[in-house]
């Protein structure tokens, strides 16, 4: 459950007298990560809000964090090589944890394309607390959404290492959920999502 070890050797860890149960039982729910993956354009980001969005309403604690966001601050460093993806995913990873032990339900909607990243951030915290989502939609979907334009430009060449054109996608192979983004409508897949965080006792029944 540790994370990566500290480069110094002088830091100890500082035990809170706040824990996370306490912050958990003060909320009236769990913390938890939500973490969303698919291909861009799948509909992470507008699943993540629109769950989000019911969760707060139900009064939960939540908060998103999402690829296009984060890139623009604490990963404004990098790029999309196969190196980046996965500093991308460990810096998410951390964050997301921390949020959790505030007793946040963090939803992350990030391509994380890579298996062994997702594990990873997976063995970082306790069996449960990590929900894989997978938006499944396939690629000529996303491409016929092309809301950003980007896959256009991918085609032509102008962007490198795009996922799922020059750099691959490794599809969940046993996500907690899997929620066809591209053919369901937006509503069915958030009471997919939140039907799966109740049948977790992530939040409780109303
Ligand atoms: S991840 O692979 O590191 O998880 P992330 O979710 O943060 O990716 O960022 C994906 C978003 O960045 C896409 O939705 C798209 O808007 C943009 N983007 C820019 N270049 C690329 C690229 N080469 N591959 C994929 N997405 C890209």
């Amino acid at each position: 459950m540790t994370t990566q070890p500290p480069t110094s050797t002088n830091t100890v860890w500082h035990h809170a007298t706040v824990t996370r149960a306490r912050r958990e039982a003060q909320n009236g729910h769990r913390g938890a990560i939500i973490w969303f993956t698919g291909l861009s354009g799948a509909g992470k980001s507008t699943l993540a809000h629109a769950v989000e969005e019911e969760l707060h309403q139900r009064g939960c604690r939540t908060y998103v964090l999402d690829g296009d966001n984060v890139r623009h601050g604490l990963c404004g460093d990098l790029g999309f090589s196969t190196q980046d993806r996965i500093e991308n995913i460990r810096r998410i990873g951390e964050v997301a944890k921390l949020f959790m032990e505030a007793g946040v339900i963090v939803l992350t909607a990030f391509i994380s394309p890579f298996r062994a990243e997702r594990e990873r951030v997976r063995s970082m915290v306790e069996h449960g607390d990590f929900i894989e989502v997978f938006c499944n939609s396939p690629i000529e979907v996303c491409e016929s959404r092309d809301v950003k334009g980007i896959y256009k430009k991918a085609r032509a060449g102008q962007i490198v290492d795009f996922t799922g054109i020059s750099s691959p996608y490794e599809a969940p192979e046993n996500p907690e959920l899997k929620v066809n983004t591209g053919v369901e409508d937006l509503e069915t897949c958030v009471q997919q999502v939140i039907d799966e965080m109740l049948q977790r006792s992530i939040i409780a029944r109303r």
